[in-house]
Order: C-alpha cells, then sequence, then structure tokens
C-alpha cells in the first residue's frame, strides 16, 4: 500500500516541539504516511509571510484531505483574528470530535471517565461577526442555521451508533437563546426520532449540565454541543483525565479533516522541551484510524494500535511529562515512548 500525505502544520509556541516528538513516533512505528510541511499562524509571519493562513497551506490541505496541526496562537482583544477558526471555516470542518478518556498511570480525581466532546465548529458566537454601534456599545452575533444544526445533529448520532456508543447529549442554553439553540435542539430531536431512535438522547441546560459533569462526569456518553459550549466544556473535562497535555481532537468535514490537541500554543511553557506531547500524539492516532477507516489501510490502523500501546505502556511505567505530575522533558517523553514500541 502506498504512503499517505498529510500536511504537516507545527503552528506557534509549543507546536514545532511537540510536532517534532510526534513525528519521530509516527515514524518508528512505521505509519504509511509522508509528509509536506506548511506553515499557519505567527510562525507563517516569522517566515517571511503576509499573512497567518497562507492560501498555500489552506490549498495543501484541500489537495491531501488530512493534516496533523499544532496550536496556533490568537491575540487577546485584538490584532489578527483566529487562524484556528479560519481555517475551520475555510474548510468546512465542521465537527470538532474530542474524546476525554482516563490515561492508565495518570492519577486524577475521576476514575474512567469516557466522554466525547462533538462541536459544531462553523458557526454560532464564533462566526466573528462584531460590530461597534458607539464607543460604548459593541455587538457579537451568534448565527444558528437550520443546515448546520442539523448535520451536527447527524454526525454525532452517526458517530455514536459507529462507535457503539450509546448517549447523546444536547448541552444548550435554549431557555434564553431560544431562537439559536432553540434551533439546534428541534434539529436534534428531529434528526434522533426520525433517523436514529436507537441512541438514548437527551438535553442539558449548559450551565447545569457543568455542575453534573464535576459531581459525576461517568454519567456522560456523547456531548453535543454548538461551537462556544463545545470549546468551554472540552477544557473542562480535560481536567477529568490530566489536563490539556492529554486531550486528543479532530476536525472533521465531507472532504477534509485536520488533527489537533484541544491545547493552544502554551507561551508560559514554549521553548522550554517542558511540553507534553500526548495531546498531539493521541490526535496523530486518531488521524491514522481516519486514515484506516476512509481509505481502507490497515496498516495505518495498526501503527495506531502501536502508538497507543506504546503510550499506555510509558504511562503505566510512571514515564510523565511534568503536567502529569512526573519529570520528564517533550523529548525524553516521545524516547520513552518509543522503547516501547
Ligand atoms: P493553552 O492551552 O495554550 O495553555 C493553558 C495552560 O495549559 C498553560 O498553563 C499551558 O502551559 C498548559 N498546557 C497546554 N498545553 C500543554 C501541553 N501540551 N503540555 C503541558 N502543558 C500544557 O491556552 P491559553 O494559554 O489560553 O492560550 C495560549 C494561546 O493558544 C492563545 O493565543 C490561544 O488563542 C491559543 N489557542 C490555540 C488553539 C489552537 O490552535 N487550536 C486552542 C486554544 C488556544
Amino acid at each position: 500500500m502506498s504512503k499517505h500525505t498529510v500536511v504537516l502544520i507545527p503552528g506557534d509556541g509549543i507546536g514545532p516541539e511537540v510536532m517534532n516528538a510526534v513525528r519521530l513516533i509516527l515514524d518508528a512505528s512505521g505509519a504509511p504516511v509522508e509528509y509536506v510541511e506548511r506553515h499557519a499562524g505567527v510562525a507563517a509571519l516569522e517566515r517571511g509571510g503576509d499573512d497567518v493562513l497562507p492560501i498555500d497551506t489552506v490549498d495543501a490541505v484541500r489537495e491531501h484531505h488530512v493534516a496533523l496541526k499544532g496550536p496556533c496562537t490568537t491575540p487577546v482583544g485584538g490584532g489578527f483574528s483566529s487562524v484556528n477558526v479560519a481555517l475551520r471555516k475555510k474548510l468546512d470542518l465542521y465537527a470538532a470530535v474530542r474524546p476525554v478518556r482516563s490515561l492508565p498511570g495518570v492519577k486524577t480525581r475521576y476514575e474512567n471517565v469516557d466522554i466525547v466532546i462533538i462541536r459544531e465548529n462553523t458557526e454560532g458566537l464564533y462566526s466573528g461577526i462584531e460590530n461597534r454601534i458607539t464607543d460604548d456599545v459593541v455587538i457579537s452575533l451568534k448565527v444558528a442555521t437550520r443546515e448546520a444544526s442539523e448535520r451536527i445533529a447527524r454526525f454525532s448520532f452517526d458517530y455514536a451508533r459507529s462507535r457503539k456508543r450509546e448517549k447523546v447529549t444536547v448541552l444548550h442554553k435554549a431557555n434564553i437563546m431560544k431562537l439559536s439553540d432553540g434551533m439546534m435542539l428541534d434539529c436534534a430531536r428531529r434528526v434522533h426520532d426520525s433517523e436514529y431512535p436507537d441512541i438514548e438522547y437527551s438535553e442539558v441546560i449548559v450551565d447545569a449540565g457543568h455542575m453534573r459533569l464535576v459531581q459525576d462526569p461517568l454519567q456522560f456518553d456523547i456531548l453535543m454541543c454548538e461551537n462556544l459550549y463545545g470549546d468551554i466544556v472540552s477544557d473542562l473535562c480535560a481536567g477529568f483525565v490530566g489536563g490539556l497535555g492529554c486531550t486528543p481532537g479532530a476536525n472533521i468535514g465531507d472532504k477534509d479533516s485536520v488533527f489537533e490537541a484541544v491545547h493552544g500554543s502554551a507561551p508560559d511553557i514554549a521553548g522550554q522541551d517542558l511540553a507534553n506531547p500526548l495531546a498531539l500524539l493521541m490526535s496523530a492516532t486518531m488521524m491514522l484510524n481516519h486514515i484506516a477507516d476512509t481509505m481502507q489501510d490497515d496498516e495505518a490502523r495498526a501503527s495506531a494500535d502501536r502508538i497507543k500501546a506504546a503510550y499506555n505502556h510509558a504511562l503505566e511505567d510512571g514515564q510523565r511529562t511534568r503536567d502529569l505530575g512526573g519529570e520528564l522533558g517533550t523529548r525524553a517523553f516521545a524516547k520513552a515512548v518509543i522503547e516501547r514500541m
């Protein structure tokens, strides 16, 4: 079987460090992939570009359909708009899939957590439509369309059925945002009742849902959310299993998919060999499983299985980065995984 071309986008901050580590592990696993490297974020400007999301980066993903991406910095309160949001919209990567699972050897307050967050990735308050009405009044528009609400509902139930999961819970605030969140609920109910009656379905108001999550995360299976709630609940759930250093993600569209960790560019630890590469590594295993599913490549699945077994083995042996209570640096953790492959 020939190799699949993956677009590597190292990103900013800790991005290049964790990407290097993951690449070494992918190579050691014999993954049937080869790479083209493209840049985005501040990294693209630093290479002399004039755009944080160069067109050749977007075109490369359109051409090869699969990318592994590091985090991109977004300035707070001004400056350029989020590269991450722009990439998801340009490529119509409408579903963010973020599994949150307890890891062997990583002690937290909770055990046996197994939640998948499915976040609508293209609209809501992340539409970026903001206007200044006067010096002291601004508006941010929350956009919801029936088309996007229906497709994220169908994606969520499909995901549940194909992964043999039992329950989809929609987090919403339709008591206040009666039109936008109301439409998402209406779509979820209708898609469920007409096409997926075999999947258990429930709805929880997002604020109470967060309280219930903290009380007992084991009561939830798949959480379906609009964009902002999905962003927030992803970080909350990351805290159940060890934090942002070990929470992976995928941005899926009908044609293209971009795999990236939930975490950001972590400027506080960048360039110090402190970052945990596990979140990006787990995203890379999701990528290999996606290649296996969509391109019928058993070798890709075998590599994903080898990588997963090796990082679990490393964690069980107490090989951990500092965020998980260990002492290893980024490179040393990658080495520990490779030694167990
Ligand atoms: P962050 O996720 O970068 O960092 C939050 C905390 O988690 C920091 O203390 C950081 O050191 C720690 N952390 C994150 N990843 C880690 C890892 N792999 N290993 C060990 N510790 C880790 O979030 P923050 O500080 O809010 O955002 C920093 C920048 O990243 C911002 O410009 C933000 O816009 C951007 N960002 C980009 C994302 C993306 O590219 N998809 C996602 C989230 C934020």
